[in-house]
């Protein structure tokens, strides 16, 4: 649990007190935690540096059975991020000491330069996110989330800001749903599972919920989707979550469409080694998207929010896809498949077709670990975004800011379309050049956006880590989710 406290620290009594402080600057007003901060000064080991630490057991100061204190570095230097990380750090390593209850002083906005609702809500996510632990398949489980964690401001604040803590969690409870759909083995989310966890949980939150199932999609004629899921013998099926504002004159829809893929061992064109272990992270997309729309079904934008969500396995065998393999559309274009390893394009065309003829969004988002060239060209943090509006991945850009969910628009040229081109279909999955293989793939998506206003937001790189970060484990990072949700919220 995340709670804003305030009290006078001489008599309450508190079991671990975490104080952020900069090396060049006092950032806290209270006197108990200015003569805790003057004395660490006195140590040779701590300045407050980034990442530097100190810890002092019973101090006569305040009642606490213990007060760590953590370096930020120099004030000029901390962003809101950095506070965020603070956050998370302080909990993981509470985590690892084995407490269960902490209290975090809140610097003062003033002395830090920043906003007390923006400081407030990044300390919550930071605390929030960095409290959750993925242990399901550990027999012994080592770690223990803490039961609560504190933050300290003064009484008006707890007051002024008393919906802050219950917002927050909405939105990155989303997250770790997120985190845990990715982080678990494609064993276990075969896509008959993963669809039943998407729609029991969508439920649960009060939203509209529907799948179309492998009859259906066989009879409303999704060919490249199928053709995907041919090789695997797990059927395939497709989600469609409606969030619908209670307000009457609400007339602008939003579709959101994420990659559902619960392996991708490249098809026909399986990958190598190395390539295979991580994709069961290849339903991203779909976790992003159908955990946003479980976090606005308590958050309550005021636009009508449709998710869409094509579930697959991407699998070789006798009944797979082959290369060469030509195939019809929802939409009724014809595709080669040059490669079935570009398999996301082809269940998100017609996932993307159907959203634009069913519910006529005026703006469609699309999320999905498209491409490994999106990596090679961002790395693994920063997520490619893709449209020919201007205000819309501007928009998105911003929102990623926010959040700290990077993104970084990319060009979509006109004449690399011709990459595109096949001999005998109307168009060819993969590019006929070894280069820009992220540019391509989202111009292979355009040909089938129509006029919608659309933005793709490739996050093969983010959504998942190999080594955690301050307020991310390894495994999934439920990367898009405040993103979309912070994007919704200035909508
Ligand atoms: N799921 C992969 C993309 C991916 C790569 C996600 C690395 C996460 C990490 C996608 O389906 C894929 O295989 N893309 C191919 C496309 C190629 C065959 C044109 C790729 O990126 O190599
Ligand atoms: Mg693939
Ligand atoms: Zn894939």
């Amino acid at each position: 649990m995340i709670k804003l406290v305030s009290g006078d620290l001489k008599d309450v009594k508190v079991d671990t007190l975490v104080i952020p402080v900069c090396e060049d600057k006092d950032i806290h007003d209270n006197e108990v935690i200015a003569s805790l901060c003057a004395k660490a000064n006195k140590l040779n080991e701590f300045k407050g540096g980034k990442g530097e630490e100190v810890v002092f057991y019973e101090t006569t100061e305040v009642k606490a059975e213990r007060v760590i204190l953590l370096g930020l570095g120099k004030v000029a230097k901390i962003d809101l991020e950095a506070l965020r990380s603070m956050a998370g750090k302080a909990v993981k390593q509470s985590i690892k000491r084995k407490l269960s209850k902490i209290t975090i002083a809140v610097p003062e906005a003033d002395k830090i330069g920043m906003k007390m609702p923006d400081i407030l809500k990044v300390l919550l996510e930071g605390g929030y996110l960095g409290n959750h632990l993925f242990d399901k398949y550990k027999k012994e489980k080592k770690q223990k989330s803490l039961k609560l964690i504190n933050f300290l401001v003064n009484k008006d604040a707890v007051k002024k800001f008393n919906r802050l803590p219950g917002l927050v969690k909405s939105v990155c409870s989303g997250t770790i749903m997120a985190r845990e759909w990715v982080s678990i083995p494609s064993n276990d989310k075969r896509p008959a599972q993963f669809i039943k966890s998407i729609m029991s949980n969508a439920k649960k939150a009060g939203l509209k919920v529907s799948v179309l199932n492998e009859k259906e999609l066989k009879y409303k004629k999704f060919g490249a989707l199928l053709a995907v899921s041919a090789g695997s013998n797990a059927k395939p099926g497709m989600v469609v979550l409606e969030y619908t504002p209670k307000l009457k004159n609400v007339k602008k829809t939003l579709a959101l469409v994420g990659k559902g893929v619960t392996f991708d061992s490249g098809g026909i064109n399986l990958k190598p080694t190395g390539s295979l272990q991580d994709m069961k992270t290849d339903m991203s997309g779909a976790a992003a998207v159908a955990a946003t729309l479980i976090a606005i079904a308590r958050l309550k934008p005021r636009v009508k929010v449709v998710g869409i969500i094509p579930v697959v396995e991407n699998m070789p065998s006798g009944t797979a896809s082959r290369p060469g393999d030509i195939v019809k559309t929802y939409d009724g274009k014809t595709v080669e498949i040059g490669n079935t390893d570009a398999e996301g394009r082809l269940i998100l065309i017609d996932a993307i077709s159907y959203a634009i003829k069913k519910y006529k969004p005026d703006t469609l988002i699309d999320v999905a670990t498209l491409t490994g060239a999106c990596v090679v060209a961002l790395g693994e943090k920063i997520a490619g975004i893709f449209s020919f509006d201007d205000d819309l991945a501007e928009a998105i850009v911003k929102s990623g800011e926010k959040t700290h969910e990077r993104c970084w628009r990319m060009p979509l040229p006109d004449d690399y379309k011709e990459l595109l081109k096949s001999d005998f279909a109307d168009l060819s999955n993969i590019s006929s050049s070894r280069w820009g293989g992220a540019i391509t793939a989202a111009l292979f998506l355009a040909e089938f956006t129509g006029d919608t206003k659309w933005a793709h937001i490739d996050i093969a790189g983010p959504a998942s880590l190999k080594k955690g970060n301050d307020y991310c484990g390894p495994g999934g990072t439920g990367f898009g989710v405040r993103l979309l949700c912070e994007f919704l919220d200035k909508l």
